[in-house]
Parts: structure tokens; sequence; C-alpha cells
């Protein structure tokens, strides 16, 4: 098997990163996918940066011995704590992650230079995002909000639901107080209530992390030579450390089309 023929490795803490697979199936139809979920210790954003980058390293070894061309981090939480670790991990080996995608799609839509994040409670407390963008331009101001109950709201398929919209009425103003232009969905989950988000901050941009990252990678593989050529199905497969109850209904509902091979590994 040549480069462009292997798979591209995608992991993140549990089911959320399937909406950036989903996002990257629609971008690369043409490229393998696997994927690792940590379902059994999700969630991460609520844990520390010593744990977080114990499990990274170890996800990260695992995809490494799966032989992929790329990785992508698609949890939020790992990008802002443990992206570090990854990358030495994974030497020579491209790595992509979704707040850098986040950061340069944010810097790119914002004219007032305020750019709103809602993330997990790890995610705002490292301070990621704003050091992501303060990186790509000078001037800009980042204002956090962790949304530690979103998560489970959205986990629940409550995605146009009462509850949900007044979660968001909590969580929004005081991101909206700062004439925010921009709204960075920092966490995987989020990209599923976008309709929402659009009539709870209307006239706002909305960065979708998954759609964003997907493009990264699209760019990433073309600079390198890497697509894959291939014209037939491509071939994806799933590993996860638990297989929960309701795993599949949720994790079809992110990736949008049925999930056929799956496989529970543990790891550690
Ligand atoms: N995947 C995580 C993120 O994007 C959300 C779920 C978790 O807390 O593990 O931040």
């Amino acid at each position: 098997m040549n480069e462009a023929q292997k798979a591209i490795g995608v992991f993140d803490s549990g089911v959320g990163g399937l909406t950036v697979v989903r996002a990257l199936s629609e971008r690369l139809p043409c490229e393998n996918i696997v994927y690792f979920g940590d379902t059994a210790r999700v969630p991460y954003g609520t844990k520390s940066r010593g744990t977080i980058e114990q499990f990274s390293a170890q996800i990260t070894q695992f995809l490494l011995e799966q032989n992929v061309k790329l990785l992508v981090i698609a949890c939020n939480t790992i990008a802002a704590v443990a992206g570090a670790k990854v990358r030495a991990l994974a030497g020579a080996l491209p790595v992509l992650d979704v707040i850098g995608a986040g950061a340069d799609a944010a810097v790119a839509a914002t004219r007032s230079g305020h750019i709103g994040v809602m993330a997990t409670v790890t995610t705002v407390n490292s301070n990621a995002y704003a050091r992501a963008v303060a990186a790509r331009r000078e001037g800009c101001r980042v204002i956090s909000q962790a949304c530690p109950l979103l998560v489970p709201l959205i986990e629940e398929g409550w995605l146009d639901h009462p509850v949900t919209r007044l979660t968001l009425r909590e969580y929004l103003p005081p991101l909206l107080a700062e004439n925010i232009d921009t709204l960075i969905l920092g966490c995987t989950h989020y990209p599923l209530i976008k309709p929402l988000l659009a009539e709870e901050a209307p006239g706002i941009a909305l960065v979708d992390s998954s759609t964003t990252t997907a493009e990264a990678v699209a760019q990433a593989l073309a600079e390198r030579d890497l697509l894959n050529p291939q014209s037939t199905a491509p071939d994806y497969r799933f590993f996860v450390s638990d297989i929960p109850l309701r795993f599949r209904a949720i994790g079809e509902r992110f990736l949008n089309r049925p999930i056929d091979q799956l496989e529970m590994i543990s790891l550690g």
C-alpha cells in the first residue's frame, strides 16, 4: 500500500468526534478513516491536563500502530491540553486539530475582532483558543464561556428542545454582551445544535470546527500529495473503549450514516 492509500486517523474522547468524521466524509469522500473514541473514559472536558495527556498518548500509540498517514485530533479538549504531547509522539506524521482550524476560520470571519468561544471547562481553562487566535492575528479579543450542560443535552438528542434553548439563554448573554461578531463552536458536539445557535445568536458568524478541520485536512493532504486516488467506496473502521447502551443510535446521529465496522478494544 502506498502512502496516499493509507487511512486518516481521527480520535476523540468519545462519540463527539464523529461530527468531524462526517465533515471529512463530505469533503474527502475517497479517504479511508480509522476512528478511535474513548467511550469508557469520556468525558475529558472535566478532567485534568495530566490525565488527558496520559489517555491521549495511549490513543496516539494505537492509531500509529494502524499505520495512518495523518492524525486528526477531533476533540477540542485533547487539542487544548495534550496537542503538544500527541505531536511529540507522532514525530514526522502530520497532526491537525480542531483548535488550529477553528482559530484560522474565526480570524478570517471576524470584522470587529471580538470572538466568542463556547467549550468545555477544561478547554476554557486552558486558554488554548485565545492563544491560537493571538498567534494568528494581533489585537483580537477572545471571550470564552464554559458550557458543561450542552454535551449531555446533545447526547440526549435534545437538539431543538426547550431545555437546550433555555440553557443557551444562560450561556450566550455574557458572550453577546461583549459584542462578538464570530462564535467558535469549541466542542465536538456543538455543530449538532447549529440551527438553534443561529436562532439564539442571530447575525453572528458561527465557526463549525468540524467543517473547518475537514477543509484543513484536505489542504494538508493536497500539499503533501497524499490525497487518496481511489474511486471505490472508502473503508471506515471505528474503535471504541466501551460500547455503551445507545452508542450506535447516538453515533449514527453524529455521523449521519450507519456505523458498520465497530470494534471494542481496551487501552492502557
Ligand atoms: N470531545 C469533547 C470536546 O470536544 C467533549 C466531550 C468531553 O468532555 O469529553 O471538548
